[in-house]
């Protein structure tokens, strides 16, 4: 488990100040993926430099498993940094080492004895799928594979914790599937406690468990995927559960509902259009699998004249979220 504690970090710029990090605190459970997203400049690169120690936060703490790593004296930091490994955008191996070198490296700065090293790498380099390229160059291997060796690297030091960032920005769909498939199982067997950097939804929605935007050094929005991707009125339920633009055809008001789980939507929907008399007409829809639970998004448009609070009233009754996205036009 890791938790962060009001980190802060100011950088300064001649007699500028700029804040990177203005009170970030979160914490991960062993065993789960949590991911940051956030736009350039947002701060994310700033909390991975402070989490793995290479940036000396400002104030605020980082503990691994309850012990304070911000603490360790220096002789013990290099120790305290093996109980993270991290995984980059690009795999970052060394072009003149082979695969089972570049998995070693790790091991061979802390002096791991040869035959240990041996061992452990075969270990790695199989748990990652890549049995029977331990004598292959990095050139010589897809830039999936590229990314596993880093995977098995990160691994090398048995950290409690896998930082990754931006692990598959540079894939294909397909490579970037069979990399966060892979995150996910060895987040299971080895229980990891994962964090995932990124700008792609698409990630967060694969395979984390929790989520936190960062905006401007501070986090707006966390929680479970489930529970932010169903708070309509946030900001990540809008990314995670896009809806299509539509045109609006007529005065009515304009309302988007989400609806999860259980709360089926078109009972609930044509529902309500009878009991109100109203003749609903839908402008997008998207119904999604998030997180293990079922979700329909839709906006849908009433006509003019419409009693909008009752109807809002009676779906949010039936536990279906609703937002009036455009009020009645006259
Ligand atoms: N070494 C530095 N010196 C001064 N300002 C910095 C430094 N590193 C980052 N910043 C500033 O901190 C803010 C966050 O940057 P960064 O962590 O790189 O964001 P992100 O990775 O989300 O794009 C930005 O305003 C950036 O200009
Ligand atoms: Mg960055």
């Amino acid at each position: 488990m890791i938790t962060v504690t009001d980190l802060r970090k100011v950088y300064r710029q001649g007699n500028r100040e700029v804040v990177a990090l203005d009170g970030v605190s979160l914490s991960v459970p062993k065993g789960s993926i949590h991911g940051i997203v956030g736009h350039s400049g947002a701060g994310k690169s700033t909390l991975v430099r402070c989490l793995t120690l290479l940036d000396s936060p400002t104030s605020g703490s980082v503990s691994i498993n309850g012990a304070e790593l911000s603490a360790s004296r220096d002789a013990d930091l290099r120790t305290a940094r093996r109980r993270i490994g991290m995984i980059f955008q690009h795999a970052n191996l060394m072009d003149s080492r082979t695969a089972a070198d570049n998995v070693a490296h790790p091991l061979e700065i802390v002096k791991t004895p040869r035959a240990a090293i041996r061992s452990k790498v075969a270990e790695l380099l199989k748990l990652v799928g890549l049995e029977g390229f331990e004598n292959a160059y990095p050139s010589q291997l897809s830039g999936g594979q590229r990314q596993r060796v880093g995977i098995a690297r990160a691994l090398a030091s048995d950290p409690d914790v896998l930082l990754c960032d931006e692990p598959t920005s540079a894939l294909d769909p397909k490579t970037t599937d069979e990399i966060l498939t892979l995150i996910q199982d060895l987040t299971q067997r080895l229980q990891l406690t994962v964090l995932v950097i990124t700008h792609e939804m698409q990630v967060i929605k694969r395979i984390c468990d929790s989520v936190s935007l960062l905006e401007a050094g501070r986090i707006v929005e966390h929680g479970p995927l489930r529970t932010v991707a169903a708070d309509l009125g946030g900001r990540l339920s809008s990314t995670l559960l896009p809806l299509p633009p539509a045109e609006t055809n007529g005065s009515g008001t304009v309302l988007e509902i989400l609806y999860s789980g259980d709360s089926a939507s078109e009972p609930v929907l044509t529902g309500a259009a009878r009991t109100f008399g109203l003749d609903l007409n839908v402008l997008a829809g998207s119904v999604e699998s998030l997180a293990g639970t079922q979700f329909g998004h839709l906006r849908i448009q009433l006509p003019a004249g419409a009693d909008t609070a009752s109807l809002a009233r009676h779906l949010t009754g039936q536990g279906v979220a609703v937002r009036v996205v455009q009020e009645e036009t006259s």
